[in-house]
């Protein structure tokens, strides 16, 4: 469905995110005529250019990051007529009369802080005084969200002195993904699934998002995070949010959102023997973690592992499994709903021990599957084998597989719709803050080291026993 027209500028408009995800995110969009005439898309740095240059900026940006073979036809040329550029200074004045004459009024603006926090209160500062953040504006935020609650709150208070709620969209590029709003489907869309989920029978969950890149080239920012901060906070938990919430009365931004915040509201302070932390060896090839980060010290951790409580009356004594790495043994997110065995089995210990198990499949291959138990085929008597429903997306929507936008794309269509649903409200984020940084707090006074593990590898041992102590297993990470 096309949108109406809109203004969108992107602060940190020659950046790394702008080039790589949201400007061929963008013309994706265009391309699949979503994209109205009249929408103009305005590039804002500090560098030096003119709205010519920044046009060869995005062509090369998204014949390098973009699909391939860039469609012909002169798509691109048409997306790249609706471009300009605005150089701005985000601390001071110059190219703010610019950036305000060239907005249309009485339209939807859309303002996208593609840069470091330490920018936002700037750039919100300056929307104000310039008169562009009244009316149908809105403002775009990314990751990281604050470092921990203190500065979390303090960037929710700079934005809130010049924009209101509605107007703020915190993105977690997590809940553009396909799958992830699937999740809500399956489960409310059906009623086979919602009877089962909850403690009486749910054994355990699983999450787990694996990745096999390593932190080079980000070391300066990753090291002050690790995999908590730029993980476990963010994307995890609104994994983990999807899963455990109360059915919203609505499929609207608040209800939605109301429901999420009571699930990290009631999540129990972890333990410190049910979290794993980790960091990558070198291989003969590549670096390690701490050469990566160019500290030999480094005590941050590229690998976490860690069992969760959540205290209300669906999950009580379920426990929830979520780890993440880098450099594991391959790309892989999933997330595992492994419900407890039939009360009572007829067939037989010799049938041995069976379990459904929903696997919803973020990547790659997005899709879901449900292992049922059936008789295995043949004359062999009772025999009992868990066979796959499967249903991976690509195969069971065809050819319209390849038309499901990118988490980027979608995210930032949302919000020129005005719908702040799969966006982070304000309080979700401190609330997930003052979860989060105890723990990290423990680690610290604890000096916790983490432990090293070979890159390519499920992680260190010890997250293999974090489970097996349970009687449990992880899933197998593979491609
Ligand atoms: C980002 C993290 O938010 O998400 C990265 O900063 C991580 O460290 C990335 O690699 C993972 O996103 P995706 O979509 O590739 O799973």
């Amino acid at each position: 469905i096309p949108v109406d027209p809109f203004d969108l500028v992107i602060f940190g408009g020659t950046g790394d995110l702008a080039r790589r995800k949201i400007l061929p995110g963008l013309f994706r969009r265009f391309c699949a005529g979503q994209m109205p005439e009249e929408a103009q898309i305005i590039g804002a740095a500090r560098s030096e250019m003119d709205d010519d240059g920044y046009r060869q900026l995005v062509r090369d940006a998204i014949e390098e990051f973009g699909d391939k073979p860039v469609p012909e036809g002169g798509a691109l040329d048409a997306f790249l007529a609706r471009l300009g550029y605005v150089q701005v200074d985000a601390t001071g004045t110059d190219g703010w009369e610019e950036l305000s004459r060239r907005i249309t009024e009485d339209r939807v603006r859309a303002f996208y802080f593609s840069v470091g926090p330490s920018l936002f209160g700037d750039l919100a500062e300056r929307l104000h005084q310039y008169g562009m953040a009244s009316g149908q504006s809105r403002i775009v935020v990314e990751k990281p969200f604050g470092h921990d609650l203190g500065t979390a709150k303090a960037l929710n208070a700079v934005l809130a002195q010049h924009f209101d709620e509605t107007q703020i969209y915190r993105i977690d590029h997590y809940l553009g993904k396909e799958t992830v709003q699937n999740l809500m489907a399956v489960r409310f869309g059906n009623v086979l699934f919602e009877p089962l989920w909850n403690a009486q029978y749910v054994d355990h969950i699983q999450v787990t998002v694996a990745e096999t890149v390593g932190v080079g080239g980000r070391g300066g920012y990753y090291d002050k995070s690790g995999a908590m901060r730029d993980m476990v906070q963010n994307h995890l938990m609104q994994l983990l949010c999807l899963i455990a919430m109360e059915p919203p009365a609505k499929f609207e931004p608040d209800s939605v959102r109301d429901e999420k915040l009571k699930v990290i509201r009631a999540l129990e302070p972890v333990e410190p023997h049910h979290i794993v932390r980790g960091q990558y060896d070198a291989t003969e090839k590549e670096p390690g973690y701490r050469e990566d980060v160019e500290d030999p010290k480094s005590r941050t951790e590229s690998f976490l592992a860690m069992k969760v409580h959540i205290s209300n009356w669906r999950w009580a004594g379920t426990p929830f499994y979520l780890r993440t790495g880098k450099r594991l043994r391959a790309r892989t997110s999933e997330i595992a709903v492994v419900f407890k065995d039939a009360p009572h089995s007829i067939f037989g210990a010799e049938a041995g021990r069976h379990r459904n198990v929903l696997i919803i499949r973020l990547q790659p291959n997005e899709g879901m599957t449900l292992d049922v138990t059936i008789k295995e085929p043949g004359p062999g008597g009772m025999r009992l084998v868990d066979v796959p429903l499967d249903m991976t997306f690509a195969d069971a929507l065809g050819p319209d597989a390849d038309e499901v936008p990118d988490a980027y794309e979608r995210l930032i269509m949302d919000v020129i719709r005005g719908n702040q649903t799969l966006f982070m409200r304000g309080d979700e984020v401190e609330a997930a803050w003052a979860w989060t940084d105890p723990i990290i707090a423990g680690w610290a006074a604890r000096n916790d080291v983490p432990k090293t593990y070979d890159a390519g590898s499920a992680g260190p041992e010890d997250s293999l026993m974090l489970m097996h102590r349970d009687g449990r297993k992880w899933r197998e990470i593979k491609a």
